[in-house]
């Protein structure tokens, strides 16, 4: 059974709990796309633990894990995050396979991340981890992949090239340069701490679904993030969606078997980019509990209400079979709940987000409102089990996103979770 686990929102929707509460009966985690942007935190026990690249699988022992080749990899940071997993306890070595197709994230790259985002105009709000660039160089061919970083000749020879023409552009524009020699110092110790890890991640995951094993694609960032579907240009530079998965991985889309999509139960987003349903009033409780806070950069994230303007996009593009809506909890105090339900532009109504981000950002939230349950669910095991308010919030929103609800989440940890 193949399941693809996508964000339904702009990330951060709680996609590395759910996975991780998935993996008790999956045998394998493949993350398929974007690279150490990503921060998926699982927590379990008094532990917890934030993944950036290495799939949230690796916390079960018997799990499989896999890097695909859609993703962009920064190995000094991979290096540094399976040896911090190692000194926790948690073995990676014939555990963890990296593609050799897989693009590397190189100094450059971060340098023009950080250049662009020092701009006056036109900021993105990146990680600054250089995954724009590195997307740009593999859709220009120029890109150095897995298997050219761990050959040293080739390693040496490519990017002595990249070098010269990245330092030209970073010159003129008073941008960070950088030296092949200070790239070599770092990078190539990192060549051979992953070498054994590198291998053919196609064959090798057909060969484990010819061998029946569960698979579970885990999505990183969220469906608005696409660089296709998401809202552009304050987007990642990976597909996000469903389909991303397949093509980052080598999984045909006939092997698909079931797509959950991961939604919060209220929105929030980290970068610049319009936030329609956005509200300081909720960013601001979220916060003063120490909620909401980014798992990769620490940036506070903006915070507002359920849109399903956007949830039934993301369940129409994602192909969403089961919906897991997470952080139910964070709505705990509140006397009222609002829910974007349609957007206003000017006179006309929009059901779907429009194409345009100055469009985009003039749509003004039409909102539904619901009763409050103020009361604690955070200890609640099952959907019997929770306020009669939030029983009908969560049905609501399922209706309204057009999925069937499967999962719910009332706090970070692996226990607070229960299947419908
Ligand atoms: P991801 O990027 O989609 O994996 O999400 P992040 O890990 O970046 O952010 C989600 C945050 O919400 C993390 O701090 C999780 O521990 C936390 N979380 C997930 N589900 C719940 C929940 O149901 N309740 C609460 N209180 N926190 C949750
Ligand atoms: P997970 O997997 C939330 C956002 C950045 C910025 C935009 C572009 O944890 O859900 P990038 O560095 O990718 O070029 O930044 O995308 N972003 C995320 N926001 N969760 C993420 O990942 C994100 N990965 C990137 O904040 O707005
Ligand atoms: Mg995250």
């Amino acid at each position: 059974m193949n399941t693809f686990l996508v964000g339904a929102q702009w990330g951060d929707e709680g996609k590395g709990k759910i996975i991780d509460v998935l993996t008790e009966t999956n045998h394998v985690v493949c993350r398929a796309q974007g690279g150490n942007n990503a921060g998926h935190t699982v927590e379990f026990g008094s532990k917890k633990y934030v993944l950036h690249l290495v799939p949230s699988g690796i916390l079960r022992p018997a799990c499989i894990c896999v890097i695909g080749h859609g993703t962009v990899i920064d190995p000094v940071s991979l290096a540094q995050e399976i040896r911090g997993l190692e000194e926790k306890g948690i073995k990676t070595r014939g555990r963890l396979f990296v593609s050799d197709r897989a693009h590397v994230v190189m100094p450059y790259h971060r340098s023009l991340d950080a250049g662009r985002e020092s701009a006056a105009r036109g900021k993105i709000g990146t990680t600054k981890r250089g995954i724009g660039p590195a997307y740009n160089d593999k859709a220009s061919r120029v890109g150095l992949r897995m298997h050219d970083f761990i050959n040293e000749t080739v390693f040496r020879e490519k990017t002595g090239e990249r070098v010269k023409e990245t330092n030209e552009l970073c010159r003129l524009k008073g941008w960070k340069t950088v030296t092949p020699a200070s790239i070599f110092k770092d990078y190539l110790p990192a060549a051979r701490f992953l070498a054994p890890y590198v291998t053919d991640t196609v064959a090798m995951l057909h060969d484990l679904q010819r061998k029946k094993k569960n698979i579970l694609f885990e999505g990183a960032q969220g469906t608005f993030l696409d660089i296709d579907c998401g809202t552009y240009p304050y987007v990642t530079s990976s597909n996000t969606t469903s389909s991303g998965l397949c093509t980052g991985s080598g999984l045909p889309p006939n092997h698909v078997d079931r797509v959950v999509g991961v939604m919060k139960a209220y929105t929030t987003r980290v970068g610049e980019g319009p936030f329609p349903a956005e509200s300081q009033a909720i960013s601001d409780m979220l916060h003063a509990w120490g909620r909401e806070f980014g798992a990769t950069t620490g940036r506070a994230r903006r915070c507002g209400w359920l849109d399903t303007v956007l949830t039934r996009y993301a369940a129409m593009i994602n192909g969403i079979d089961e919906l897991a809506v997470t952080n139910l909890d964070g709505l705990d105090q509140l006397p009222e709940i609002k829910v974007c339900v349609s957007y206003k532009a000017g006179s006309r109504t929009l059901h779907s987000p429009p194409a345009s981000i100055d469009e985009f950002s003039r749509c003004k939230p039409v909102f539904k409102t619901f009763k409050g349950w103020q009361q604690d669910t955070s200890n609640c095991r099952s959907f019997g089990k929770l306020p009669p308010p939030a029983r009908s919030y969560l049905k609501a929103i399922a209706a309204l996103t057009g999925a069937r609800l499967r999962i719910v989440s009332v706090g970070p940890r692996r226990d607070q979770t229960f299947f419908l």
